[in-house]
């Protein structure tokens, strides 16, 4: 994936297939003959894209249009009132003016029609869309982490420009990047897993199919995003999988850096067991000596921020018997199925706690505790868990908020844009839960650290980018508070408006079809070459959500916001 823009470049810049990219290989090689030594990888890069601006405007091509009249999305093309200064919380972040670090990234504002036609094809978009960039330059700083932080710029410097995708544009100059703030929060690539061993029981259909497959998702925590483990160990057990099965998800997990076994397990014992079943499996791993914490979870459990989880359980004493996990955000699936560790969340045993259970499994899982655990939704294995610990020890489970089942269903727009630092995601793949892509979001942190995914950052006209998310723009003005999640999502019948208050609060109503708020999100990232990334965030049109009271859409475009992170220099 990493290697797509560059093998992409390539095939477009000496493909001869017309006269501009033959220009562009004729000025390269007279560059060439004429001396000039072509360092690295970057150097090269950017003199392509000057000569390739040099020769569009060589050509005369158009100018994309703007198209003022749309940025106000259905709302005063004035800028919104800037919002009176508040102390509360951390949400107003003092006016911080960066110091531009001096970054030895080329910024290059053309308009690449190969990749604009690929994103029109691959997100359904009208041939005529909306197209806006700009870079953001981080700024590491000896500074909390913010929800939300206030910048000085505009997020738009120049009228909306629409691009057609069957015409040729000259490229721009890039407007001053914007200056964000963030902490100097360390980067996935370095995060230890060591410390842990993760067990995830599912099926190999599940393991391959485009729609579930978790190895994107697990080689971000899992690896260094370069095809080197963390140290973090993955135990994976596949249902009733063939040898060459077996095979294959090893061959698939190790060769993106991933420390795996593989085994398989047998659909004679139900799910329920079999999950019950991942503790002792885990205590009997002849790594168990070298590792403090083993983690049961679902194959669908996402850890964001690694170092984050890392240090909060090195806070643990993981030579006491422990079990560490969360409840569900929804007071009726605690009601329903009692206050145990929701599996999805992950669920962190200490060694001493998963023998425990591995001594008594034989008990825990006999014909009676399954049916303890059927609360008339069929045997539950988290139930199972809490039973075998709560009979068999004193062990209490321990809360630990920041990891997250998200029972919640429906826009989980909400939840992301709340600024948060969630320890773990679950519930992503859609079907009756909500859609969200972790592993694109969280690419970012590979330019501005784990702590700037999900970050928010309010520019002067009115924009809230939610990094990694979405870029919103609120045309009434932000006159809400952020300090709350803005209630988009739902929670699972029966649906009593406040199942999910006492996690997260009450929430603040949702400004869907309220002509209040117009937002793009985020559908792919690209950790690029020299460092940067880039992030395609992407409006609809038609998108149900963006209307006004009366029913009309607050832009009759789709729409393409890329955001390219630069990292310090
Ligand atoms: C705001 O940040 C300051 C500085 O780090 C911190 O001491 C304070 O506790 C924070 N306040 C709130 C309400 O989070
Ligand atoms: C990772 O953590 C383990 C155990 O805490 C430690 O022994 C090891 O040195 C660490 N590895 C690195 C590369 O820091
Ligand atoms: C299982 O439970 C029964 C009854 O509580 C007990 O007599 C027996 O020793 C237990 N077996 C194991 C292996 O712990
Ligand atoms: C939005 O419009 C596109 C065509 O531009 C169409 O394919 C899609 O089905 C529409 N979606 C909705 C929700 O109406």
């Amino acid at each position: 994936m990493m290697g797509l823009g560059v093998a992409k470049h390539r095939n477009r810049c000496f493909s001869m297939r017309n006269t501009f990219t033959r220009a562009v290989v004729l000025t390269i090689a007279m560059l060439a003959v004429g001396g000039v030594v072509l360092r690295s990888d970057v150097d090269v890069q950017s003199a392509i894209a000057k000569t390739a601006a040099s020769a569009r405007e060589a050509m005369s091509l158009q100018k994309p249009l703007g198209h003022p009249e749309s940025a106000g999305w259905g709302g005063p093309v004035d800028h919104p009132p800037k919002q009176e200064e508040q102390d509360e919380k951390n949400v107003t972040a003092e006016d911080s003016k960066p110091t531009p670090s001096s970054s030895s990234r080329v910024m290059t504002c053309d308009y690449d029609m190969d990749r604009l036609r690929r994103w029109q094809q691959q997100f359904g978009l009208q041939e005529t869309f909306e197209y806006t960039k700009r870079y953001i330059q981080a700024s590491r700083q000896d500074i909390p982490r913010r929800s939300i932080t206030r910048l000085q710029q505009d997020f738009l410097v120049d009228a909306v420009k629409v691009v057609d995708v069957n015409k040729e544009y000259e490229a721009e100059t890039c407007p001053e990047p914007l200056l964000a703030p963030v902490t100097k929060s360390p980067y996935p690539a370095t995060a230890n897993g060591s410390d842990f061993m993760f067990g995830v029981s599912t099926t190999y259909q599940r393991f391959t199919d485009p729609r579930t497959s978790p190895i994107n998702e697990w080689s971000y925590w899992l690896t260094d995003g370069k095809g080197n483990s963390n140290g973090g160990k993955l135990v994976l057990l596949l249902v009733d999988a063939q040898p060459e099965e077996l095979e294959d998800a090893y061959n698939k997990l190790s060769s993106v850096g991933i420390d795996v076994d593989v085994y398989r397990s047998s659909s004679s014992l139900i799910m329920a067991v079999r999950y019950l079943a991942l503790a002792p499996t885990l205590y009997n791993h002849p790594e168990r000596p070298r590792r403090k914490w083993l983690v049961v979870c679902d194959d669908d459990t996402f850890f964001p921020s690694f170092h984050a989880l890392a240090d909060r359980f090195a806070q643990y004493d993981h030579e006491r018997p422990m079990y560490i996990g969360t409840f569900s955000e929804d007071v009726n699936n605690i009601e329903r199925h009692g206050p145990q560790a929701f599996g999805g969340a992950g669920v962190f045993l200490s060694r001493p706690m998963a023998k425990i259970i591995a001594e008594n499994f034989e008990n825990c899982s006999s014909e009676q505790k399954i049916q303890e655990s059927n609360t008339g939704w069929g045997p539950q294995g988290d139930i199972m868990l809490r039973n075998c610990i709560y009979q068999n020890s004193e062990v209490k489970l321990t809360l630990l908020n920041d990891l997250w089942q998200l029972d919640i269903m429906g826009d989980p727009s909400g939840f992301y844009e709340s600024g948060i630092k969630p320890l773990s995601l679950h519930h992503y793949r859609g079907g009756i839960w909500h859609l969200a892509r972790p592993f694109q979001y969280t690419k970012v942190a590979h330019a501005c650290g784990e702590d700037c995914t999900f970050q928010r950052f309010q520019t002067a006209d009115g924009f809230i980018i939610s990094n990694g998310y979405s870029v919103a723009y609120y045309p009434r003005g932000i006159d809400f508070d952020l300090n709350q999640f803005e209630r988009t999502f739902r929670a699972a019948p029966e649906d009593k408006g406040w199942n999910l208050d006492f996690r997260m609060g009450p929430q603040r109503p949702s400004l869907h079809n309220t002509g209040r708020k117009i937002a793009w999100e985020l559908l792919e990232a690209t950790v690029n070459p020299d460092g940067s990334v880039s992030q395609v965030y992407v409006g609809k049109h038609n998108d149900s959500r963006w209307t006004n009271p009366d029913g009309t859409p607050m832009n009759n475009r789709d729409g393409i916001i890329e955001i390219v992170w630069l990292p310090e220099a």
